[in-house]
């Protein structure tokens, strides 16, 4: 009988300089490396600053330059900038009406802020499964969520790759729906060449620091539809409007006002536009680095014996925000808890993105249970993210590399013959 893989016999050079820095072993670097991290240079700041002095340091002039850059880069009619993405989702489920009642089909491979918007507006989130090798919302599974108190779907551009848009805009143009594209993790992605933000009804994006492009805070709506544009600028006001073409009382001075519906204080700061707008301006090297870094990952886990990789569909054109390694247990002999923590003591760090929103206690004690969506629930008990950010060096490439090929080696089941 012959045992091949790790050997089980004495240490030998080799194996004392693999042994798991969990286990007192030498780490594979000596600083800490995490997942994701902006990228902030001298012209940000210099952006930021030139606001910092000038009059105005909310919604100002850098605020309509950025949306204005906005429409450029995704092609799109309207965009309106706000105070972050969950604020984006927020307003882009009152633009198109969601209230009580309505349901909203969404993955629950998310942040939870993809669902929480539907909450916000008094409607009901319903949670369609992945497809397990994309991670993206399977249009399939959608299709088999819809009844007739469907009133839109929120497809999330999970990791950077754009979600499965030309049939799950097929079935919102079947059954009267308006699509609403996550993209807080894909800006600068395409779809069939399209860029992300002019495909769905209403697209939104997010500009936390980890994501591809940052304000400290940040998000944007965008849209070619001149009436959800318009409910969206109110919202983002407190539903207060100075334009007298709106207001039901049309003969007071210029100082009246009027508050039309229930909306919130959602704007986003001439500062943190400055910023974005500074940031937008490298969004051609962010990107490239990021394929670059993509494209070293996924040659050298080719080939890793327990490692699984993301699917790419040939339809998205992906600026990944987020790289994803699956465990395969048949191969590992390893809870997830165990890779993590291994990755961590070798001081790479990663993060799990995500845990399925409705396993959170607030969705359990709305009545959401476990066993709804099995491929994000299986999906979820083997993922970990790796770094994967623009500053990363090749050094940072290679630790990284090197730490999940020793971590797997470690954990990999014997075969026997
Ligand atoms: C998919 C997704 N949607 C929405 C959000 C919310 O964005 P923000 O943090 O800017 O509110 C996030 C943030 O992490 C996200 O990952």
């Amino acid at each position: 009988m012959a045992i091949k893989g790790r050997d089980r016999g004495q240490p030998t050079k080799r194996s004392c300089i693999l042994k798991l820095a969990i286990h007192g072993g030498e780490p594979v670097r000596q600083t800490k490396i995490y997942y994701g991290r902006q990228y902030i240079d001298q012209a940000d700041c210099d952006a930021v600053n030139a606001v910092m002095l000038g009059d105005l340091i909310t919604t100002g002039p850098r605020v309509k330059e950025l949306e204005g850059r906005l429409c450029a880069l995704c092609d799109v009619n309207y965009a309106s900038a706000v105070a972050n993405g969950t604020a984006a989702l927020h307003a882009a489920c009152y633009a198109a009406g969601i209230g009580p009642g309505d349901e909203v089909i969404t993955t629950p491979m998310t942040f939870a802020a993809s669902a929480n918007c539907v909450l916000y507006c008094g409607g009901t989130p319903v949670f369609a499964d992945i497809d397990p090798t994309t991670y993206n919302i399977s249009p399939a599974a959608i299709r088999e969520k819809i009844t007739s108190r469907t009133k839109a779907i929120i497809a999330v551009d999970f990791t950077g790759q754009a979600a499965d848009l030309a049939p799950i805009r097929k079935l919102c143009d079947e059954y009267g729906l308006v699509l609403i594209e996550d993209a807080a993790h894909s800006i600068g992605t395409k779809y069939n060449g399209i860029p992300v933000g002019s495909v769905a009804d209403i697209t939104t994006l997010s500009f936390h620091p980890v994501k591809t492009i940052t304000g400290g805070e940040g998000g944007a709506v965008l849209t070619n539809s001149h009436t959800y544009y318009r409910r969206v600028d109110l919202f983002r006001t407190h539903c207060i409007t100075r334009d007298v073409d709106d207001m039901h009382n049309k003969t007071e001075g210029s100082w009246y006002m009027e508050q039309l519906d229930l909306g919130y204080n959602y704007r986003l700061t001439d500062f943190q536009a400055a910023l974005i707008v500074s940031q937008l301006d490298k969004l051609d090297r962010f990107a490239k680095r990021r394929k670059e870094i993509v494209r070293r990952y996924d040659e050298a886990f080719a080939t890793v014996p327990g490692i699984i990789l993301q699917k790419e569909i040939p339809q998205s054109d992906t600026v990944r925000h987020l790289y994803i390694i699956q465990l395969d247990p048949a191969v590992l002999n390893c809870t997830r808890r165990a890779f993590f923590d291994a990755m961590t003591a070798e001081n790479v760090v990663p993060m799990v993105h995500y845990i399925p929103v409705y396993y959170h206690p607030y969705y359990q004690r709305l009545g959401y249970t476990k066993g709804l969506c099995p491929y994000a629930e299986a999906l979820y008990e083997n993922i970990m993210s790796i770094p994967l950010y623009y500053s990363l060096t090749d050094k940072d490439v290679d630790d990284t590399i090197l730490a999940v090929k020793k971590v797997a080696a470690h954990y990999k089941k014997q075969m026997v013959e």
